[in-house]
């Protein structure tokens, strides 16, 4: 289909679900109870999101927040209480209909936050053509929106435009363990379900990379759909605009401490558990930034680590038989390879299989909060045990 009846199919559905307050969408963990006592039953109803990226945390006192397809504005709200009086949130919708019942409960919230007045606007506008000006804004949120764009580069390149050097975003949104095919891309009523326009996380990834974002990583990930056999969850990711000339605090080396036997950066660098490696400034700021500050020391001179070293670290897999039951590890960020100590490379968003032992290994802190983890049997598996060899080469 082309871009423009893509928008107009998507704005169409959107519009017909806020007025009649239909249930849409996915999963989210949202806390409702919190958020009924401020925000209006007309925004809860219609809230179809696929996350909760201004309830993570992620939105300070002061900032500048946007939010990208803003709907009924749930997300907007949360943050506007976040933000406090003396921040500021933009939300931005193509929908008339979601624009309307958002800017009527904007003066509802803003009352019973106790605000003077609401610090949330509401602007009509595209998501590849954001009504913002460049370098203005500290935090991007997006639930839920960035699948349904015809071009999601050109809305890459848009959230990149208006952060702040130093600015950040966190979005949910559906993606497809593999490329959705073209009958799904054609099919009119999927877009509107967050189906026909899912990337794979591994072209997703990349598409934020290209815009100029740096230390893509996952914050959260949950199982949504099957169809055809093709798995759509819902991410979590946030990334970074580097600030220009910051001061690094004096590191000029990393040294990788662990649980990764080795990973590979988004410029490309290599780092070896235990091994330094020299930094320049952009890697010393992203590497002081969660989650890479937790997985490596930086130092002014160059610092080995060996496994004697209480700051190397390591999850090495039991030692007992692999039962293999369908489960897939993605990594997701924020490195485009890494190693584990049981001869397995991951490479981002690349859906890998992993045995019971593995699954275990990934799911232990150090390594759970970097992998979706999707199980594509189609039924109950009854694999037997399989003992690996020395080298560990069954699993
Ligand atoms: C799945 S709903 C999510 C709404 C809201 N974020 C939430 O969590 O409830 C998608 C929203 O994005 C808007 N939208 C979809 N594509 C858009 C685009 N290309 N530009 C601007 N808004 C868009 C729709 O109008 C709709 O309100």
């Amino acid at each position: 289909m082309p871009g423009e009846n893509i928008t107009q199919t998507v704005s169409d559905r959107y519009a017909r679900a806020a007025s009649t307050g239909e249930h849409m969408c996915c999963p989210t963990s949202y806390d409702m109870s919190h958020l009924k006592t401020f925000i209006p039953e007309e925004v809860l109803q219609i809230s179809y999101g696929c996350g909760t990226p201004a309830g993570l945390k992620t939105v300070s006192a002061g900032e500048t927040v946007l939010d990208i397809g803003s709907g009924g504005g749930i997300d907007c709200f949360e943050a506007s209480r976040l933000v406090g009086q003396t921040g500021h949130v933009i939300g931005i919708d193509m929908t008339n209909t979601m624009l309307e019942i958002a800017r009527r409960n904007a003066v509802i919230v803003a009352g019973n936050l106790g605000y003077p007045s609401s610090n949330v606007e509401f602007r009509k506008g595209l998501a590849d053509a954001i009504p913002v000006e460049d370098d203005t804004v500290d935090v991007i949120i997006s639930n839920c929106v960035i699948n349904l764009a015809p071009d999601k580069r050109k809305v890459f390149r848009e959230m990149f435009r208006v952060a702040k050097p130093g600015g950040r975003f966190t979005i949910s949104d559906i993606v497809a363990d593999q490329p959705v095919p073209q009958y799904l891309i054609h099919d009119a009523e999927k877009w509107g379900e967050c189906l026909s326009g899912a990337l794979t996380l591994t072209d997703y990834m990349a598409g934020i990379t290209e815009a100029g974002f740096v230390g893509i990583h996952l914050i959260k990930s949950s199982p949504w759909q099957r169809i055809d056999g093709i798995h759509f969850f819902s991410v979590t990711l946030t990334g970074y605009k580097l600030p220009l000339n910051a001061p690094t605090a004096g590191a000029r080396y990393a040294t990788l401490r662990g649980p990764f036997s080795r990973v590979v950066d988004e410029r490309g660098t290599t780092y070896t558990r235990g091994i330094p490696q020299p930094l320049t400034s952009e890697s010393t700021l992203l590497l002081s930034q969660p989650p890479f500050a937790s997985h490596f020391v930086l130092s002014s001179d160059p610092v080995t680590l060996d496994q004697a070293d209480p700051r190397w670290t390591a999850v090495l897999p039991e030692q007992t038989p692999c039962v293999w039951k369908g489960d897939y590890a993605l990594l997701a960020g924020p490195f485009l390879e890494a190693q584990d100590d049981d001869h397995h490379l991951y490479r981002r968003g690349e859906p890998l299989e992993i045995c019971s032992k593995s699954l275990k290994v990934l799911e232990s802190e150090g390594y759970a909060l970097h992998f979706a983890i999707l199980n594509r049997a189609g039924q109950h598996v009854t694999g037997g045990a399989v003992t690996c060899s020395p080298e560990g080469a069954c699993c």
